[in-house]
């Protein structure tokens, strides 16, 4: 199914793989709703993907918020979650092993990574159009054990487990995840130095020696909203990191 003429929400639109896929649907002819909370980071991302970006400001832990955004928005054929599980760089700092998380991290760790896909799902469906589908995106920390990432991991499962459950009950709407290893975002950029070497020291020994780029998610991500035979999905694009 082409994309072009369609509508795409994405929430956590405006950095990132949420931004490289909004460019990307918009060469492609879909028109885009990006949303996020900074309105500046909006209007940047706004001006690179051009006309056919509408922008909306939106802390997708909010579920009131939620439910009023996609009112406004409307009708959509699409529509992905892209919020990261821990967006301030000062709580990333308190990520620790499981002893050592405090319990308000463990919850904000949970709001970002599950409720918000949680929130976008209940909200968006009755303004998806028929042919539609919606993806979360997770990652791969449930899949290999990494230390400092348990409550990362639990948070994919679940999301993973939820889309499997929504594939039926939303049927004929589509529900998949994306599932990405270790990809160059300025949330990777970010990160504290030591945090982010041992990052960087995961992806040498992958197949794939390298992280990948927002466009190789993107296209993932475009991939799946378009395959109208694609439901109950995760489809893992990481380099073959979990096979090290
Ligand atoms: N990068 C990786 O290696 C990697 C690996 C596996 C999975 N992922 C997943 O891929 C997704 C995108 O990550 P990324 O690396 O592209 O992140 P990013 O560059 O930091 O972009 C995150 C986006 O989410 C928005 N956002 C943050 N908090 C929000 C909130 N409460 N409500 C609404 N929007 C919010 C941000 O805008 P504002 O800050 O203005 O709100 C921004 O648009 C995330 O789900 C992440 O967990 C990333």
């Amino acid at each position: 199914m082409p994309l072009s003429g369609q509508r795409i929400v994405l929430i956590g639109g405006s950095s990132g793989i949420g931004l490289a896929t909004a460019k990307e649907a918009a060469a492609r002819g879909a028109s885009v709703v990006i949303a996020g909370r900074s309105v500046e980071r909006l209007e940047s991302a706004s001006r690179e993907i051009g006309v056919r970006a509408e922008t909306h400001s939106l802390d997708a832990t909010q579920e009131t918020a939620v439910e009023a955004f996609f009112a406004s928005v409307g009708p959509h054929d699409h529509m992905a979650v892209l919020v990261p599980t821990v967006p301030d760089a000062e709580v990333r700092k308190s990520v620790r092993g499981f002893a050592d998380t405090p319990q308000a991290t463990m919850e904000i760790v949970m709001r970002h990574k599950f409720w918000c896909q949680v929130y976008c799902a209940r909200h968006a469906r009755r303004h998806l159009r028929d042919g539609g589908s919606i993806v979360f995106i997770t990652g791969q920390a449930h899949r290999k054990s990494l230390p400092n990432y348990p409550l990362v991991a639990a948070a994919d499962a679940a999301v993973e487990a939820l889309a499997r459950e929504l594939a039926r009950e939303y049927a004929p709407l589509r529900v998949n995840v994306v599932a990405p290893g270790l990809i160059e975002t300025p949330l990777i950029r970010d990160l504290p130095r030591g945090h982010r070497e041992a990052l960087e020291a995961l992806v040498g020994p992958q197949p794939v020696p390298r992280m990948g780029t927002v466009q190789e998610i993107a296209e993932a991500i475009l991939w799946i909203m378009g395959n109208g035979f694609a439901t109950g999905t995760v489809l893992e694009v990481d380099g073959g990191y979990k096979l090290t």
